[in-house]
């Protein structure tokens, strides 16, 4: 198992290690069970996006009462019950599935369905409150966020994110070392594109095959703030697939389970 694990990818960026896991699983199934191993990559083909994709801008997503809702919930959050787990990374406070943006959610997944072309269900979802030292690293998310409302309850300012193309999962990723972020930004083939929300308005887009970004918020003013809303979906019917501790019981290799993920508990939030 050892040669396994040295073998194993890990890539710098935000919630890669799901990828990390793929690969593991997937180099794993090559050495010990050749003939199942294009069974597993094409079970994953529904989690790959169709590369014609375009982000797709959402003015007036949720009428007046909703936007006035989501605000005054951002407004009463106690942030000591809020996550700060993201606080040093993005500079942001989360707060996972609240009942009332689940209900949302779930009642918009027909329109999305509708918009992206597959029928889809709801995956996670949270508030996002990037505070004044508020920045997104470049990062392509596992396929939990394969489509992704974000959705600007409100802003100090304009804060612009950006997105590749759609771009195949970066496999066979060669480390270039700690100028990596810009070598991916700079990458003419990406062909990055910068989308601005007002308050009210939302984006969707296909956050586990597009890289995406926000430069650190500019601070103009007194406060600084860009608080966001993210609604994420799965192709439906594909829950159980997605969780990489159930890979061993679907492709039926008990094997598999022995396999420990390089990255470590962090793979535990897939579970979510
Ligand atoms: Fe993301």
């Amino acid at each position: 198992m050892a040669a396994q694990h040295e073998r194993s990818k890990s890539f710098p960026w935000y919630d890669s290690p799901w990828l990390s896991a793929y690969l593991a699983a997937r180099e794993f199934i090559q050495v010990r069970c050749p003939q199942k191993e294009q069974e597993f990559v094409r079970a994953f083909d529904v989690f790959r996006t169709p590369p014609d994709f375009e982000v797709l801008h959402l003015p007036g997503l949720f009428d007046d009462n909703v936007l006035a809702e989501l605000s005054s919930i951002v407004r009463d959050l106690d942030h000591r019950n809020a996550s700060t787990d993201e606080l040093v990374n993005f500079g942001r406070f989360v707060k996972w599935d609240l009942p009332y943006v689940t209900t949302l959610q779930e009642d918009l997944a027909e329109r999305v369905s509708e918009l992206v072309g597959e029928a889809v269900e709801p995956s996670y979802n949270f508030l996002s409150l990037y505070k004044e030292l508020g920045v997104c690293h470049v990062h392509m998310d596992a396929p939990f966020s394969k489509w992704t409302i974000d959705y600007c309850i409100e802003q100090s300012a304009v804060w612009p994110i950006y997105f590749s193309r759609i771009v195949p999962w970066p496999e066979d990723w060669v480390d270039p070392g700690p100028d990596w972020e810009n070598i991916i930004k700079s990458e003419p083939a990406n062909r990055f594109r910068s989308f601005e929300m007002q308050e009210g308005e939302a984006l969707l887009f296909s956050g586990s095959s597009q890289w995406h970004y926000r430069e650190p918020i500019e601070r103009r003013q007194e406060q600084n703030y860009c608080h966001l809303l993210f609604l994420h979906y799965i192709p439906a019917g594909t829950a159980d697939l997605k969780v990489p501790a159930n890979w061993a019981e679907i492709f039926d290799i008990p094997a598999l389970a022995e396999l420990a993920h390089p990255t470590g508990d962090r793979v535990m939030r897939f579970d979510k």
